[in-house]
């Protein structure tokens, strides 16, 4: 059995922020941000909280699988930018979806979060110990981005997406590929609470995101790259059968490499990260349910998912739709 998705479901903040209205509040511009990330606008939000746009996103998602949330065994949510430390959103989504036969968990692989959540909601179905689970992406990156670097501040957005899985025998998840490499991970960083304690009480942390920004944009060409390659090789798939390449949508020129190593069609590549910005884990399910509603994903099509961000963490899916 594999896991596959039924349903998809997502949530934008309302407020909508663009280059320009950045450059009004730092030194840069719609030219800048442009041409160096693909990034027109993206969604802030403002009133919005973590667990409240998982929870929008859930339940569209379940909405559109024809599922109602007590069938739900399992809720799995991704994300680095929680409500709370506890109780975690995943737990926040349960209640207040009243999904109470799941077991609700939270996962950290920051914008691989989601793919590394279907990932594992595939080994729960293998197993056969659950059938019926809910994967949530969600982020409010807003409140943990530095607003005085305009280096990193101009990349992120806000938004949540979710998909609905069942068992099913042929469709779904077909293989995926997943690595971790934390001795790289302080090419983008956001320190946690300092320890202050009745002992201690000196230590500095920047509760931020810091990146070098050209170590990530090397690290996730050639890993992406690498990873959808060993992928296609170990299912003896070529790239002309694959229909759909669904890529987490960090900055378009990240894109366009894997699409040129690929020798692909960039048409192949659909990408939302001009309206969205960089969701982090946010980003595949979003951008799955925009193409899934627009009729973009055909029943039987062949797609390839990939993951990559902060950890360092990557990892790529084949499924069949
Ligand atoms: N507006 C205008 N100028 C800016 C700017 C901004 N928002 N941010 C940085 N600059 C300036 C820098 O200060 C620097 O100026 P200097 O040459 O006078 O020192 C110049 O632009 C070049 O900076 P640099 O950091 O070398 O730019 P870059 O070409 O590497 O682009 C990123 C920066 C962040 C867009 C790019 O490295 C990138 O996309 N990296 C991947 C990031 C990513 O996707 N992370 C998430 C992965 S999950």
């Amino acid at each position: 059995m594999n896991a596959h998705i039924i349903g998809t479901g997502s949530f934008l903040p309302a407020k909508v922020v663009t280059n320009f209205e950045l450059a009004e509040h730092m030194d840069t511009s719609d030219e800048w941000i442009v041409s160096r990330t693909g990034i027109r606008q993206r969604h802030i939000a403002v009133g919005e909280t973590t667990a409240g746009m998982a929870l929008e996103a859930a339940k569209r998602a379940l909405e559109d699988a024809g599922m109602q949330p007590e069938e739900l065994e399992m809720i799995l949510l991704a994300t680095v930018s929680p409500d709370h430390i506890v109780p975690s959103a995943a737990c926040e989504v349960q209640a207040m979806l009243g999904a109470k036969n799941a077991v609700a968990i939270e996962l950290n692989a920051a914008c691989s979060g989601f793919v590394f959540g279907l990932n594992t909601a595939q080994a729960y179905v293998r197993a056969g110990i659950y059938k019926k689970i809910l994967v949530v992406g969600v982020e409010t990156l807003s409140k943990i981005v530095d607003w005085s670097d305009r280096s990193t501040c101009i990349l992120f957005g806000d938004g949540a997406g979710a998909a609905v899985l069942t068992a099913d025998e042929n469709a779904g998840i077909q293989d995926f590929i997943q690595f971790a490499d934390g001795t790289k991970g302080e090419a983008l960083l956001c320190d946690a609470k300092p320890l202050r304690n009745l002992f201690v009480q000196n230590e500095q942390k920047q509760e931020h995101v810091r990146m070098d920004g050209q170590e990530v944009f090397k690290f996730a060409v050639r890993r992406v790259s690498e990873s959808i390659d060993q992928l296609l090789e170990r299912n003896s798939l070529a790239t002309q059968e694959i229909g759909c390449y669904i890529l987490h949508q960090a900055n378009a020129r990240i894109i366009q490499s894997v699409v040129k190593h690929l020798k692909e069609d960039g048409e192949k590549f659909p990408m939302n990260v001009e309206r969205c910005g960089n969701t982090s884990g946010a980003s595949v399910p979003l951008l799955l349910d925009e193409l899934n509603r627009a009729g973009r994903l055909k029943r039987g099509e062949k797609v390839i998912m990939s993951g990559f961000g902060g950890g360092l963490t990557w990892g790529s899916i084949y499924m069949i739709w």
